[in-house]
């Protein structure tokens, strides 16, 4: 049984050597196993161009290790040094309106420059050489948060000749790709490779296949410029596994990709600046502005733990006020340990907080960390010392069983409906999102699904929302599966090659689904259409023509929802009454246990628990559930921000 476990960011080069050996021992002292570091080192490891120092990350990592902490070591890629910079200029990344971005903060390096890539693994092989042996190496972590300060879309040279040999390997022959992008339109057609340019500094929008490819090439070159490293790591050693932590809402590369190439997914967790800038209405936003929002965090974590192939962790976690939000509340007091044993529920092996010690300098100095800068105790200190101890009170782990609903997550989706919205906002993720509150609030536990599942067998109710355009694997999928399913809206809209297919959107075989979408009506979403029986279509409906039966229709007599057998199809983007009516509708075909969880309470199975975490700001009470045997940590009587865990009568 995998036991989860605490961790720590730490940053001894920020400190005096003296203070380490008493960091180390209080961090043992909280509880935390791992410790990760280095991650932003490269001028201290490499002062000068192959002038080396090494010696303080093996004190460092000595001093840890006598401390029983292990090390997860970070490759310092994501912050080149300045004589890099100044050796290699061109391998800045450059904005949209074709401006390098300068020295001076983080991330300043292009994907798509080889240069760059063969420095990196430069250092990767020295960091290999120098601490690959070091007893207290538990792990590396390649680069840090790639994509972050949006830097996978670079305009450059070495982008404009990487994404020519990109397109010429996918197409082959230029007349192929011209037929592919329908440059017959507006005379876009090319002669040679060599003369497409960048889909940027044009005088309109971009052919939407010329801005999907670039994205993809762009993807791409995240996933090549992991492999590198990868291949180092692992070459040295096997044993130990590569982790890359990435975000909450991004999808700027495609991380079933990324994974490809990694052991464990982590991601890094602020559920309050998440939600700050998140496009959620007020009325959503104000009552959980100091706790984040109940389904945000849950669905990363289901999302991050299906991309690592069931192994993630939580690198980053909230500890206090972050500095780079609008506004940068308090959370609550318990929601660090809330947050912590929410990942823990959905099956994070480790959860790392940022940072040990917030820092008096530079540009995070407004973050808080688990020490104040003056050293003492910040609150989010004992939440971690309380956290570490009910772990081990209870014996708690086990894995995430398999849920019984699954939902497809898409990055290509995302990329392409910010290419052709056609109702401003349109998204895959909002529309997953739309479709995953509904399900947790009736306490079913979700499992995220790749695009390229090929076999839904498992699943009661498997949801494929706003995609972009079937694969083959997932039409397999589809063909083969005999559970429900809930497609769209907009599900198939596209070919591969962002053209509207020719039997028009869904694009599915009569036998499984008679619908053509023949008009899309897409409207401000002030402008509601109420739909009978409850709830509102707004912003995005299809008109359609059918013979499945209309299970649910808006007031202007608008199918909305139509089902062929078990295949569900969704005509429009719902508000959250109308959503929760069609998930209830579906769970209740699809005969999925529910349970009475009270407003603002989220629960997860792990192994052979129960969690429910209240995101309230006042008290819960929860109705015990039929396989329950009985609570190990708290009660039924939840206080504000609380967990209470529950042991079922056998393992979920
Ligand atoms: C993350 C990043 C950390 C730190 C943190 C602050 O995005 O990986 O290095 O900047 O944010 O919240």
């Amino acid at each position: 049984m995998t036991t989860p476990t605490l961790g720590v960011c730490y940053y001894p080069e920020h400190w005096p050597v003296e203070r380490w050996d008493d960091d180390a021992r209080r961090m043992a002292e909280v509880g935390i196993s791992f410790v990760r570091i280095g991650e932003f080192a490269w001028s201290k490891l490499e002062p000068e161009p192959g002038k080396l120092d090494f010696g303080w990350l093996i004190q460092a990592m000595d001093t840890l290790g006598k401390h029983g902490l292990k090390v997860i070591v970070g490759t310092p890629t994501a912050t080149p040094p300045r004589w890099l910079v100044k050796k290699t200029p061109d391998m800045l990344p450059v904005d949209v309106e074709g401006r390098p971005r300068g020295f001076g903060s983080r991330r300043h390096y292009d994907f798509s420059h080889l240069g760059y890539r063969e420095e990196c693994a430069r250092i990767t092989k020295l960091l290999v050489e120098h601490v690959g042996q070091h007893p207290a190496l538990a792990g590396w972590q390649t680069d840090n948060e790639y994509g972050c300060h949006g830097t996978v879309l670079s305009y450059s040279e070495a982008a404009r000749q990487g994404y020519r040999r990109w397109l010429e390997a996918r197409y082959g022959t230029i007349a192929k790709l011209n037929d592919a992008w329908g440059n017959v339109f507006w005379s876009m057609d090319y002669a040679d490779f060599d003369e497409i340019d960048l889909p940027n500094l044009m005088v309109t929008e971009p052919n939407p296949i010329a801005a999907l490819d670039f994205r993809r090439y762009s993807s791409d070159q995240v996933s090549a410029f992991n492999k590198v490293q990868f291949d180092i790591l692992k070459a040295a050693r096997p044993d130990l596994p590569v982790i890359h932590n990435s975000m909450c809402r991004f999808t700027d590369y495609d991380h079933w990709d990324l994974a490809e190439t990694l052991d464990v997914m982590a991601w890094d967790s602020y559920p309050l600046g998440h939600l700050d800038g998140a496009p959620e209405p007020q009325e959503v936003k104000t009552p959980y502005f100091r706790q984040g929002d109940p389904d945000s965090s849950g669905m990363h974590h289901d999302l991050y733990r299906a991309v690592g192939h069931g192994r993630w962790w939580i690198m980053e976690m909230q500890p206090g006020p972050v500095n780079w939000a609008d506004y940068n509340p308090d959370p609550l007091p318990g929601m660090a340990r809330l947050w912590a044993w929410e990942a823990f529920a959905h099956g994070a092996e480790v959860v790392s907080y940022f940072r040990w010690r917030q820092a008096p300098f530079a540009q995070e100095q407004m973050h808080a960390g688990l020490l104040r800068p003056d050293s003492e105790p910040a609150p989010a200190h004992a939440e971690a010392i309380q956290v570490a101890e009910e772990l081990k009170a209870i014996n708690f782990g086990g894995a995430p069983g398999k849920a019984r609903v699954g939902i497809v997550f898409d990055y290509q989706s995302e990329w392409a409906w910010k290419i052709e919205a056609q109702a401003a906002g349109f998204s895959h993720i909002q529309h997953v999102r739309n479709c995953y509150i509904p399900l947790r609030k009736r306490g079913i536990d979700v499992d995220i699904l790749s695009p390229k599942t090929r076999d839904f067998s498992g699943y009661d109710l498997v949801i494929i929302p706003a995609l972009f355009a079937w694969n083959d694997e997932l039409r397999e999928a589809i063909a083969n599966f005999d559970g429900h399913l809930l497609i769209g809206p907009r599900s198939g809209a596209k070919t591969q090659d962002f053209r509207i297919p020719d039997g028009l959107a869904p694009n599915l075989p009569s036998n499984l689904l008679d619908l053509k979408v023949t008009r899309i009506d897409s409207t401000n979403p002030v402008h509601r259409v109420s739909v009978k029986g409850g709830g509102n279509v707004a912003h995005w409906r299809e008109r359609i023509e059918t013979r499945a039966e209309v299970i649910i229709e808006d007031e202007e007599n608008f199918p909305v929802l139509v089902a062929q057998g078990r295949l569900h199809y969704l005509a429009a983007s719902g508000d959250r009454a109308l959503m929760q009516r069609i998930i209830d509708h579906l769970i209740d075909e699809a005969d999925i246990t529910t349970l009475e969880l009270p407003a603002g309470v989220r629960c997860r199975v792990r192994g052979q628990f129960r969690v429910y975490f209240n995101y309230n700001n006042q008290g819960a009470t929860l109705v015990p559930a039929a396989d329950e045997a009985g609570y190990v940590l708290g009660s039924a009587s939840m206080p504000a921000c609380g967990v209470t865990v529950a042991r079922l009568a056998k393992a979920g």
